[in-house]
C-alpha cells in the first residue's frame, strides 16, 4: 500500500516566511501543500496533528564524527544517528577520521553498509584526502552516499593531514565533489608546540592554536582556491578575523560555524567546563564570538554544523594536553539554536536557511525545502516547550553535553524522514529495517527544484 501522510494544521516555515498549510507526502517525497481545511483526494494512511506546531524541513548536519568503524567506544552510527533524530537532524554528513580513515571506495562502501543496517536517519559520508589518494577522490562522486571531500590542513583527531600546496592544487583542479576544509596552519602548530607541551591548563589550548594559526591557513587555502577557480567550504570558523577576510571572498568560498563557538567563550568556558570545552579550532574570547554572530547576520556564514565530535568522559578527564579535542552537539544543535530564536537573537527563517536550505543547496540534495517533489524530511517544533539539556538524555555513546543543565525553549517533538514517522511526540519509533528506500543514502546530485513558499 502507498504510504501517504497528512501533516495537518501546522504553520509551515521556510527562509521566505510562514504559511498555514497541510502537507501531503507520498512515499518518500512531499506531494502537495494544501490550504487548511481542504479535503485531499485519495487515501491518507496517517494524519499527524500539527496544530500549534511549527513545521520546518529536517535539519542537515554538515559535520559529524560518528567514530565507526574503529572507535565505537566513543560513538557508533546507531547511537550517533539516534542523537541526530532526537535533535531533529534528519540527515547527517559524517567525517572520515575514523579508524581506518575513510580514504578509499572500499572504506566508503563499508560505512554505507553499516549505516544502511543501523542508521535512524539519512546519511552521507565524506572521503578524506591524503597525499596519494587522488584517484579515489576523483572517483568518489560515483558512489551514491559520498557527499564530499574532507581536507585537514592542520592535525586534529586521527592522522588525516594534508597541507602540501602542490597536492592541494592537484585535488582542487582534478575533483568535482564539494570540498570541506579544517583550516589551521600545521607549520605554525608545530613551531609553537612547546606552548602545548608546557601548558599549565586547558586555557593554553587557544594560546597554542591561536587566531593567527587559523587566519594564516584560511588565507593560504583561499588564495590557492582562487588560483584554481575552485569552490571550497571552510568548516568551524573560530575568529572574527577570518569572518572579515571571508566576507570579501564569497564568490568562491563558503564557510560554516558551530553552535558551540556561537555560545561558549574563553576564558569562562575553560573555567567552567575544563577540557569539555576543548576543540579544534578552539573556542575563543567573546569578541571572536561576536564576530561569528556578525557573520551570521551579514550572511558571510552560510551554514551552521554541529561538529559533533564525541570522546568519552574518561578520555576527557585526562589533564591537558593529554585530553582529546572535540565536543558533542548533534542532539543539541537545533534546541540550542531554537533557543536563540525564542530569545529573538535569530529569526526562524534565517535559522532554516543556515541548517536546512543552504546545506541542501551546497551539497545539491533534494532536501531542505518543504515543497512538492522534495524528500519528505520534516520536523514538528513545539515552540513553547521547554527542555533542560542533560547528559543523561544524550543518546551518544559518550553521554555528555557542554550544555548540561541549560534550559532552552523550542523542542523538536515529531520527526518524519522520507515520508515515515521516525519520532512522534518524542517517542522514537523502532529502527525499522524497511526504512532503507533508495533516496535514503544521499544520491548522486539530484536537480534542485524551486521552493514554492
Ligand atoms: O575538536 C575537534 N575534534 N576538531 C576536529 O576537527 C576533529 C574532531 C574529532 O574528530 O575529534
Amino acid at each position: 500500500m502507498t504510504t501517504r501522510l497528512m501533516i495537518k494544521g501546522g504553520v509551515v516555515w521556510s527562509s521566505g516566511g510562514h504559511h498555514r498549510k497541510d502537507i501531503i507526502t507520498c512515499e518518500h517525497v512531499i506531494e502537495e501543500l494544501r490550504d487548511p481545511g481542504s479535503v485531499p483526494t485519495g487515501e491518507i494512511t496517517e494524519v499527524i496533528d500539527a496544530q500549534g506546531y511549527w513545521v520546518m524541513p529536517g535539519v542537515i548536519d554538515s559535520q559529524v564524527h560518528f567514530r565507526e568503524p574503529g572507535l565505537e567506544h566513543k560513538e557508533t552510527l546507531k547511537t550517533g544517528s539516534l542523537g541526530a533524530l532526537l535533535g531533529g537532524v534528519t540527515t547527517f554528513l559524517e567525517m572520515p577520521n575514523t579508524s581506518p580513515s575513510t580514504t578509499s571506495k572500499a572504506a566508503l562502501e563499508d560505512k554505507l553498509e553499516r549505516a544502511r543496517r543501523s542508521s535512524y536517519t539519512n546519511y552521507g559520508f565524506f572521503i578524506g584526502a591524503t597525499k596519494d589518494n587522488l584517484v579515489s577522490l576523483k572517483e568518489a562522486h560515483q558512489i551514491p552516499g559520498c557527499c564530499g571531500i574532507k581536507i585537514f590542513l592542520g592535525s586534529s583527531t586521527g592522522d588525516l593531514l594534508l597541507y602540501d600546496p602542490q597536492v592541494l592544487e592537484n585535488i582542487f583542479l582534478n575533483t568535482t565533489l564539494p570540498i570541506s576544509i579544517h583550516s589551521e596552519d600545521e607549520t605554525r602548530l608545530r613551531e609553537r608546540r612547546n606552548l602545548r607541551d608546557n601548558a599549565q591548563s586547558v586555557h593554553d589550548h587557544e594560546r597554542w592554536r591561536d587566531r593567527e594559526t587559523a587566519l594564516r591557513s584560511t588565507k593560504m587555502v583561499v588564495e590557492l582556491a582562487k588560483k584554481c577557480g575552485r569552490k571550497i567550504h571552510i568548516l568551524h570558523i573560530s575568529t572574527k578575523d577570518e569572518i572579515n577576510f571571508l566576507s570579501q571572498h564569497q564568490d568562491l568560498i563558503s564557510c560554516e560555524v558551530t553552535p558551540q563557538h556561537l555560545t561558549l567563550f574563553a576564558p569562562d568556558c575553560y573555567d567552567q567546563l575544563g577540557t569539555l570545552a576543548q576543540m579544534n579550532p578552539p573556542i575563543r574570547s567573546i569578541d571572536h564570538q561576536d564576530g561569528l554572530w556578525q557573520g551570521i547576520f551579514d550572511r558571510t556564514v552560510k551554514i551552521i554544523g554541529s561538529d559533533h565530535a564525541p570522546h568519552t568522559l574518561a578520555e576527557k578527564s585526562v589533564p591537558y594536553p593529554g585530553s582529546p579535542s572535540g565536543i558533542t552537539g548533534v542532539q543539541t544543535m537545533l534546541p540550542l539554536m531554537l533557543n536563540y530564536v525564542s530569545q529573538k537573537k535569530l529569526s526562524l527563517p534565517r535559522l532554516i536557511e543556515l541548517i536546512c536550505e543552504n546545506p541542501a543547496r551546497h551539497f545539491a540534495f533534494n532536501k531542505g525545502f518543504i515543497a512538492p517533489g522534495y524528500d519528505a524530511d520534516l520536523v514538528l517544533i513545539n515552540p513553547q516547550k521547554q527542555l533542560t539539556l542533560k547528559n543523561e538524555d544524550m543518546a551518544s555513546q559518550s553521554a555528555w553535553t557542554p550544555f548540561h543543565g541549560l534550559r532552552v525553549t523550542g523542542c523538536p517533538d515529531t520527526v518524519i524522514i522520507g515520508g515515515k514517522v521516525a519520532m512522534k511526540n518524542r517517542q522514537v519509533m523502532e529502527l525499522a529495517t524497511d526504512m532503507s528506500y533508495l533516496n535514503r543514502a544521499i544520491g548522486p546530485r539530484p536537480a534542485i527544484r524551486k521552493p514554492i513558499l
